[in-house]
């Protein structure tokens, strides 16, 4: 690892500073854990030079990518239901008759906190590999105070045991334990009344998620998880719209959720509250390829409407067991027709936008130095092709962590 304190320097590089490419080849010099300078190559001061560590020239720089949506903490495996998918039977089958989510629900509890470390540290090495330097981490296995806040606590040391800024976030309504079966309002009341104020009390998460569908919560329950996590000051966002149009979203962006996500049946009155409340659509093409759904996400309106759309990988033993975020890139384009600008946007400045982080997800004079360099020519590159191992070099907070 290098020292945080060095000057670094980057000649003849294209950068995608997070929201677009910046027209001509670029010289870029970090001093310490921020981004100094960022200047046309053509304008470059050959003197300050001197002071710099020479870090190469060529190659495409990106912000850190920013993995916003993940349930990387799970025990168990979900093969056996892939398969039986694959035999016909649906998403919504499988968890109706207590598969699904639950299956790994009974995993998560059984393995003790070590466990689901050792098993979550290659999975989010894998993330890392492939340039993320900020990711965020949901609960939603536990279903219990106790099996949730042990998730909470197993995303924290990830934070603590690997080069990555690790967010998490509550889902204690994920979807309704066995015990609760016939009682979700009092589920509901345990989230609400038990399961925020632990997991605030442990300072263990930074915000509060729900699934609202058929399958979970309601739009009335889920109002109250986020009335809740708001008297404890957090901030909230949705899994909404994926599976039926519940209208999760628009109660969502009416609390001003910072993302709607999956939202593949929005309406154009989701769009609209979106637009208004400010709130990230934050799309999922793993989940979308993975259970081989047909309806898409209104891309195009909500490019129109202006709703800034993130793009993640939801990795997650169920609906997207796919731990490699720049293949989001390519499904994001070749699924959804999203530009590839747009997608890298997605997983940069949108993506962090999505987490509320105003630091993460840009390139610019003064930023935080969380930067990928990456043996490609142009940033499309990275969405066009599917291909390991282009990551040259990758920085957290100016600390060189790979190359
Ligand atoms: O984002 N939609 C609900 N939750 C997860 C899936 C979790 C699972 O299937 O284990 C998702 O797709
Ligand atoms: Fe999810």
């Amino acid at each position: 690892m290098s020292n945080a304190t060095d000057r670094r320097l980057w000649r003849d590089i294209s950068v995608f500073d997070g929201l677009r490419t910046l027209p001509e080849p670029m010289a870029v010099i970090t001093e310490g854990a921020r981004v100094t300078l960022l200047t046309p190559m053509r304008e470059f001061n050959e003197q300050l030079a001197n002071s710099c560590i020479e870090m190469g020239h060529g190659g495409v720089m990106t912000p850190g990518l920013v993995d916003c949506h993940t349930h990387l903490v799970f025990g168990g495996s979900r093969a056996e239901e892939f398969e039986a998918r694959l035999e016909g039977a649906s998403y919504e089958e499988i968890a109706k008759r207590g598969g699904g989510i639950l299956s790994t629900v009974r995993a998560t509890r059984e393995a003790s906190e070590d466990t689901l470390l050792t098993l979550a540290k290659p999975r989010l090495e894998a993330l890392i590999a492939d340039g993320v330097t900020t990711v965020e981490i949901k609960s939603g296995y536990g279903l219990t105070v106790k099996d949730e806040l042990k998730m909470l606590r197993v995303a924290r040391r990830l934070g603590e045991i690997l080069p990555v800024n690790v967010v998490t976030t509550l889902l204690g309504a994920h979807a309704l334990p066995p015990e609760y079966k016939d009682n979700s309002d009092g589920y509901i009341d345990l989230v609400c009344q038990e399961m925020i104020p632990a997991a605030v009390a442990e300072g263990l998460t930074d915000a509060v998620d729900v699934f609202c569908e058929k399958i979970a919560f309601s739009v009335a329950q889920c109002e109250r998880v986020f009335e809740a996590a708001q008297r404890h000051g957090l901030a909230i966002k949705a899994h909404a719209e994926q599976l039926s149009n519940l209208g999760g979203t628009a109660m969502a962006a009416r609390h001003g959720a910072l993302s709607a996500d999956h939202i593949e049946y929005l309406d154009d009155t989701g769009i609209a509250a979106m637009r208004e409340a400010g709130s990230v659509a934050v799309i999922l093409p793993g989940a979308f390829h993975t259970l081989r759904e047909t309806q898409q996400p209104p891309i195009t309106a909500l490019r129109k409407a202006g709703v800034p759309m993130a793009v993640a990988t939801d990795a997650n033993p169920g609906s997207s067991p796919l731990f490699m975020p720049t293949l989001m890139l390519n499904l994001a384009c070749t699924l959804f027709r999203m530009t590839p600008q747009e997608a890298l946007a997605g997983m940069t400045a949108h993506g962090a936008s999505a987490l509320g982080l105003k630091e993460q997800g840009r390139i610019y004079e003064g930023a935080v130095a969380d930067l990928c360099v990456w043996n490609v020519e142009a940033p499309a590159e990275l969405a066009y092709a599917v291909q390991p191992g282009r990551l040259r070099q990758r920085l957290l907070q100016g600390v060189v962590t790979h190359g």
